[in-house]
């Protein structure tokens, strides 16, 4: 008797199933969207010039400044390696293809003002909880030299 009432309460459950999930997924076979409600409102990276000293968008010029390069790289070797890796993760993020994923102007805030920028720029909030809360540390660079960290990243 009991078994036959499982069995039934069985079927009953995987018709319910059945239909709900038949209904709502017509779409797509990979894994559903979460509901947009969950998506915060996102700006693309690429726009986004963050928050701090910097306030209207940097535009570089088409070549590359090998002077500034080196310049960068200098102080980018005595400043921020201790937590950067040119192409690997560290205990910060790697430059390498920084240029593809953000907005210049936003690169150099981030260098400049990042106490700033973790507090009030959505994409540093991120970032800092994706490195556990380690934040980013204010080397206390002039915007030149900032400048030409950024030249230097254009050739990683
Ligand atoms: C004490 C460790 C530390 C030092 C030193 C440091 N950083 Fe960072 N940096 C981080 C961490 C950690 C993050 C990830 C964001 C966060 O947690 O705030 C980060 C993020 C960044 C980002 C954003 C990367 C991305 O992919 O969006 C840039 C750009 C950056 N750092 C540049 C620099 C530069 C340039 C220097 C040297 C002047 C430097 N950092 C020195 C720890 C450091």
């Amino acid at each position: 008797m009991k078994i036959s009432k499982l069995i039934f309460l069985g079927l009953i459950f995987s018709l319910l199933y059945s239909c709900g999930s038949g209904s709502s997924d017509n779409s797509a076979d990979g894994p559903k969207p979460a509901p947009k409600s969950m998506i915060p409102d996102e700006v693309d990276p690429m726009d986004n010039i963050g928050v701090g000293p910097i306030t209207e968008a940097i535009s570089l010029p088409e070549t590359i400044d090998d002077a500034m390069v080196a310049e960068g790289k200098e102080v980018y070797e005595a400043m921020c390696t201790a937590c950067h890796k040119a192409d690997k993760k560290f205990v910060g993020p790697a430059p390498a293809g920084i240029m593809e994923r953000r907005n210049p102007t936003w690169i150099m805030n981030m260098i400049l003002d990042p106490e700033k920028m973790v507090k009030e720029d959505p994409l540093a909030k991120k970032l800092l909880i994706e490195y556990n809360g380690a934040p980013m540390a204010n080397q206390g660079l002039t915007e030149e030299q900032a400048r030409a960290i950024l030249e230097y990243f254009r050739t990683l």
